[in-house]
């Protein structure tokens, strides 16, 4: 769930933290409305980040730290919820499929089933790690 806040002004927001030094290489954070991965460090209190566009086309760009902001723990925590019910939804199906014995099927949902859990097992390391650098500050 998204955390809000009601400044003083009236108006509502979500409370954002901006990078004071240079962000980790490799990390995800939110810079505007897109998710991007800090890939190198640039003069001038700069990094390289790398995102996609709309068409789905990564590309690099180069901004200030200050711009970026950590990823919120809320957008993960969503998208490991989301894996949780596919793995419910694809262990149920495989169940089903055993017991009608359709073999082919029981198998290629296995794999995307295994893909389901490895996405959530990086998602968990991704919050794991967010977690211990708000704990040493950074
Ligand atoms: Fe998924």
């Amino acid at each position: 769930m998204e955390q809000k806040t009601r400044p003083r002004n009236g108006r509502t927001g979500r409370i954002r933290r901006k990078a004071l030094a240079c962000p980790p290489i490799g990390a995800l954070m939110r810079y505007g409305e897109r998710i991007v991965r800090v890939v190198a460090e640039a003069s001038g209190q700069r990094v390289i980040i790398q995102s996609v566009n709309e068409d789905g086309c990564a590309f690099r760009s180069t901004v200030k730290w200050a711009s970026l902001t950590p990823l919120d723990t809320a957008l993960i925590a969503s998208a490991q919820r989301v894996e949780h019910y596919e793995i419910a939804a694809y262990g149920s199906l495989i169940a089903l499929g055993k017991q009608l014995g359709e073999t082919t099927a029981v198998q290629l949902l296995g794999e995307t089933l295994k893909e389901e859990k490895s996405t959530d097992e990086k998602l968990s390391l991704l919050a794991e790690e967010k977690v211990a650098a708000e704990a040493l500050g950074k």
